[in-house]
Parts: structure tokens; sequence; C-alpha cells
């Protein structure tokens, strides 16, 4: 017989054979190619706009595919949904600049760079960029298409001579942009003896490893970093077979500016270029052209996407001869996020993303959501120094209901001050701190306390911090222990005590009615299963009654009315239940607390506990593991805990 791991394992099987199935199907786009006089009348009078696309009007059109809708039925991209939480903002800005600019205002002739603190996502943004741009290469209304072998993948539609282009407009309604590169230029005179119809051209795909539409750009060393990295030099081993240093065909065009062209440049890290990378990029993005050394400008159509982070932009800042630069720049701010959730969530992508040993170790309920309240903290605002306010801030960046903060006040709260969210602690901190409690402990199992532990380990031995800021981190710790995990972890332990709470409680209910009967009538009571008779069990009632202080001599009138209530609930044939008597509610809730608490106690007390005691302790920790995400171990560190817990209230 086939053990259910067995079919789990042929089901994940056959799911991935069939994601196969569909990445082929969708990969096998129908390729194209032919003349230029074949493009124009099978593909650019189908559809002129799409033809005549800028980068930027593609990339929107990108976006735009993968749209999913809100809640209130607004745009939103669907890009970033698997992958980025808790920076909406910045992901809503980046859409709106691409929407902005493919509507042909000014921000298109500008650069769009990412800022933002270390790790706080901005790689991964413009990673997911590329991707939707090679996928959505792959659609039908994605199809994008150049000249044939040309090193920049340009628009067919250069070819058009300028005399014809008022024609053309009239006839297919868009404009031409652009102008053919040398490259191709000298191609078409030598090849095709000037018939510009007879070009030929092909449906291109996006790849970033193909260098096709996607160029990245990453300083190495910036003393040495040499401008033909981004737009080429002379291939001295074809100027023999051009016989000419001149010729547009003995250039190598490997620039990072080349491959970008129809698509996006990424420049990683550029406030660290020299002067003149950034003048070359920023003529670009204005003018569209670049300037290499015995070529008319080369016209090149491309999105760039900067990033730089927050040290590297105050410096220069700094340095007034920058100042004219900042003006050509759109400036997008990739903070971290305030919300412990998202955060938490960022925590859970990254290890699901990790090597076997770290992603299989299991980890208590709470012990993201504790250190992604660690991380808040060390974002926030300084000298917001009040723990209980510090407290209400996480919560309500959370979206939580805060006792005593209605929806406008929360509202507020949430608006970030300029500085939040730029610096403190970074998702890599925390899974670092992570990982090293994984392979220093070599346990399998790790409780929220050891990863606080873990965190207080990393920020000590971290020499970038400084020694005040490392107390006040430290105090976070306490902060995310005490109001966050010991609320949660207690919780946990309460509901784990019953079966069912609501059905203990209203049989407590029962008996409590039962026996106040029975004194009221003054009777005895008939065991169910001896049949013995015996009196009214007066220390029950008493003790039920306590909870909610009913003095000895007010017990009489409070049963009264108790037996009143629940006549009247009979006589309109409704069931007398806890919600119909709020004080006993109460009463009945804190007995039944109390009475579970006693087997907490027992779990401390008994330094070798018999059988029963074990078996009661054995049961509230499987309901841990059943119900609540522990595994055992996990389950007995919390109960141990939440058993301290009690002993200090
Ligand atoms: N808001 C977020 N949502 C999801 N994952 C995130 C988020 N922020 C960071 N990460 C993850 O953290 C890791 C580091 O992020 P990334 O490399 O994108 O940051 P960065 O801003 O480019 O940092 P740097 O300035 O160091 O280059 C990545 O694996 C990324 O997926
Ligand atoms: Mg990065």
């Amino acid at each position: 017989m086939m053990s259910s791991d067995d079919s789990t394992r042929m089901k994940g099987q056959q799911d991935f054979l069939d994601s196969l199935t569909a990445f082929t199907k969708e990969h096998r786009a129908s390729h194209w190619s032919g003349p230029l006089s074949e493009y124009l009348e099978k593909i650019v009078a189908a559809d002129p706009h799409a033809a005549a696309r800028t980068s930027h009007q593609y990339m929107w059109d990108m976006i735009r595919w993968t749209r999913k809708e809100d809640e209130h039925g607004n745009f939103r991209s669907g890009l970033f949904d698997q992958e980025l939480f808790g920076v909406d903002e910045s992901l809503e800005r980046v859409v709106d600049y691409f929407k902005a600019a493919a509507a042909g205002s000014e921000v298109g002739r500008r650069l769009l760079l990412l800022l933002g603190p270390p790790s706080g996502g901005k790689s991964s943004l413009v990673i997911l960029l590329k991707r939707g741009l090679e996928e959505y290469s792959y659609t039908e209304a994605g199809a994008l298409y150049g000249i044939k072998d040309c090193p920049v993948h340009e628009s067919p539609l250069h070819l058009i001579p300028h005399s014809l282009r008022g024609t053309f407009r009239e006839t297919y309604g868009v404009d031409i942009k652009g102008e053919v590169c040398p490259h191709c230029r000298v191609r078409l005179e030598q090849q095709y003896n000037g018939d510009f119809l007879r070009m030929p051209v092909e449906r291109i795909f996006i790849s970033e490893a193909g260098r096709m539409g996607i160029g990245t750009y990453a300083p190495h060393d910036p003393t040495t970093a040499d401008i033909a990295d981004l737009v080429g030099s002379v291939d001295l081993s074809k100027v023999a077979e051009f016989g000419d240093e001149g010729d547009p065909r003995a250039w190598s065009w490997s620039g990072a500016v080349y491959a970008a062209s129809r698509g996006m440049l990424e420049m990683i890290e550029i406030l660290k270029v020299k002067r003149e990378f950034l003048y070359l990029l920023l003529t670009l993005t204005q003018e569209k052209n670049v300037k290499v050394s015995r070529f008319p400008l080369i016209y090149l159509d491309e999105t760039i996407l900067a990033h730089t982070n927050l040290a590297e932009f105050r410096k220069f800042l700094q340095e007034s001869e920058n100042e004219a630069l900042l003006d050509r720049m759109v400036i997008i701010q990739v903070p971290y996020t305030l919300n412990y959730k998202d955060e938490a969530r960022i925590y859970k992508k990254l290890i699901s993303s990790a090597a076997p040993a770290f992603r299989e170790v299991h980890l208590d309920p709470h012990v993201l959501d504790a250190a992604a309240v660690f991380a808040i903290l060390t974002r926030l605002h300084e000298g917001e120094e009040k723990e209980q306010e510090l407290v209400k801030k996480i919560r309500i960046h959370a979206n939580e209901d805060v006792e005593g903060v209605n929806r406008s006040d929360a509202e507020r709260a949430r608006n970030k001050l300029p500085d939040e969210g730029l610096s403190g602690v970074s998702p890599r901190f925390v899974i670092n701190a992570l990982s090293n409690a994984i392979i220093q402990s070599d346990k399998r199992s790790l409780t929220t306390m050891d990863v606080l532990l873990a965190l207080k380990d990393g920020i000590e031995s971290d020499a970038r911090i400084d020694p005040k800021k490392k107390r006040k981190w430290v105090d976070y710790l306490v902060v995310a222990r005490k109001y966050f995990y010991n609320r949660w972890v207690k919780e946990d332990v309460h509901k784990a005590l019953f079966v069912s709470f609501e059905q203990e409680a209203q049989d407590l209910l029962d008996k409590y009615l039962d026996e106040v009967e029975a004194t009221l009538d003054n009777r005895q009571i008939k065991d169910p299963i001896t049949n013995e008779e015996r009196r009214p069990d007066e220390r029950f009632l008493r003790s039920v009654e306590e909870k909610i202080h009913i003095s000895d001599s007010g017990k009489q009138s409070f049963r009264q009315e108790v037996v009143r209530k629940a006549m009247g609930a009979f006589k309109r044939n409704e069931k007398f239940t806890l919600d119909s008597h709020a004080q006993l509610h109460d009463a009945v809730q804190q007995y039944l607390f109390e009475q579970r608490r006693e087997v907490l106690r027992l779990v401390s007390s008994s330094a070798r506990p018999d059988e029963e005691v074990r078996q009661k302790i054995s049961v509230v920790e499987k309901r841990l593991v059943d119900e609540y995400g522990y595994d055992t171990h996990s389950a007995r560190e919390a109960l141990n805990y939440v058993t301290t817990l009690l002993a200090q209230e």
C-alpha cells in the first residue's frame, strides 16, 4: 500500500511536471522573422501602437499585464505580491513613475533612483521588474521586434527615412522616434544597397542572460572602472577585417547600455561611479543617445533604474556640483517596513529559500513575530522613550485594534516620520542571528526565547553598533518579550488548557445552577452514578462566587437572582447560557482558569510527577502541538515559561 507520504510526493512530482509543461507552452511563443516590408504589412498594420512603443511604454504595459485589483477595485500590480512585503507605498510610486513616463510626462526623461537602507529590497524590486519583462516578452501582447543582428536590437521602424515619416504617421497614426544605429546603417548600404524594405526583422525575446533588453552595471572598483564597460570600445580583432577603426562593425558593442536597449538598464550603487559615467547616463535618459568616438550620436531607448544606499547618497549630497545631477533624477525611497507582520513574512520567505538544514528546524509560532517586533522597534523615530507608547505604535503599524485608539488616531499614528524605516535592523541581521542560533545550538527546535537571546548576542558582538545603541537595542528585546511574546504565549497555553472552553464552561454553569436550586429548596442532590443522596456542595458554590467577590451575606440574594433569570429563560424556552449573565460569565471563566492553572503549577512543583500529573500535562502539550503550531520541545518550554510567569503574578 502507498503511504500518504508517497502519495504527497507523487502529487508534488505531477504538479512539477504540469508546471514544466505550462512553462514550455508559454515559452513556445511564436517566433517570427521577415523583411521590413512584411513586418510593416503583417505586424505594424495590425497594431501600430504596440509597434511604436517606447521602453517606458513597454514597461508600463508589462506592469499593467500583471494587473490585480485591490479591495476597492483600484489598479494594483501583481508583480511584487509573493516577494515584497510592507513596502507598498514605494511600489506604488514606482508604478506611478512608469505610468506617467509612458504617458509622455517629463519624468520619463529622468533617471529613476531607488534610495534606501541596506537589505531593504531595492535589488529585489529591480529583479522582479526584469523577470516581468522577460515573461511579458513571450506573450502575444508583449511581442517585441527588432532589426535582425542589430547590436542594439533596435526598432525596425528606425529604418523608415525621415522624409517618409509624415506619411507614416498619417497612415498608421503613430510617430516614429529614433535613428538607425551606425552598425545597421553600414549594413543597409553595403549589404542591401540602401533598400531598407529588405532589411531583416525578427521577434526578440527579452533575456538578461542573453543580454537582450536588460543590462546591468555594477562598479567593481571605481578607480579602475572604464567607461568602455558601459559603451564599448574598438574591437582590435575586427579592425583587420573591416580595415578601419571607424567602421561600426569593428566596434565592440558589449557595453551594458547596448544590452539594455528597448528595455531597462540597472545601475547598481550608482553614486559610486565616476561623474563621467553619471553624465553619460543622464544624457542617455534625457536625450536618448550616447556619444562614442568617431560615430555620430547613437540613438538608444531604455529605462534606467538605479539604486544606492543612504550613506552613499548623503555623501553625494554634500558635493554642491552634484545638485544639477540630482535635478535630473526621480528619487523613490524604499524604507524598511514598520509593520511587524510584514517583516515576519520577509523572514519566512528568506527561511523557505534557505538550505534544508536551516529550513527544517522547527520554530515556535511566535519566533518570527517577536524578532520582527524587535526589528521594528529599532526603526522607529528615536526619542520616543516610553515603553507603553512604543508598544502602542508597533501595534498600530500592524493594523491591530488598540484599546483607547480610534480609527482616525490610528491613521494619523501610521503616518511615518521622515527618518523612520531608514535605519535600524535589517531583515538580514535577524536572519543571521537566527542561523547563528541554529548552528551553535545544533538544535532541531528553537523557541522565541532562544532567538531573542541569539539577537542579543548578535547585537553585542557587532562592532559597527556603538555601545549606547547596543544598550537601547537590548532594551528593545525586553520590550518585545514583555509586551508581545508573554501575551501571545500565555494566550496559547490558556486556550490549550481546555478541550473546549465553551463546553466546559456550560457544564460548570449547569452544575452551579443545580446546586443553587438544591440549596434554595433545601433538598438533597442525587448522584447520577451511585444514586447516593448528598447535601448540596456549599464549598463549590462559594468558590465560584468568590471569584466575583460575592460576600457571604450577599450570597442569598445573588443566588435568588440567578435562579429567577434561569426560570425566565426556561419559560421563554431559551437555554440559560453564560451570555445570559455577565457576572456569572466572569466567575465561571475565572474559576476554570484557576482550576487549570493548577496543572501549570504542577509543571514546576513536582520534582517527580506521578502518572496522573504527567498525564494532565501531556494533554495540554499535545494540544499546543496539534492546534497551536508548537512541537513537543517548544510546547514543553512554553508551559514552563508560562508557569514561571504565573509565579511572578
Ligand atoms: N520588503 C521586503 N519584502 C520581501 N523581501 C525583502 C524585503 N526587503 C528585503 N527583502 C529580502 O532581503 C534580502 C535583501 O534585499 P535586497 O538585496 O533586495 O536589498 P537591497 O536594498 O538591494 O540591499 P543593498 O543596499 O544591500 O544592496 C533579499 O533576499 C530580499 O528578498
Ligand atoms: Mg542591492
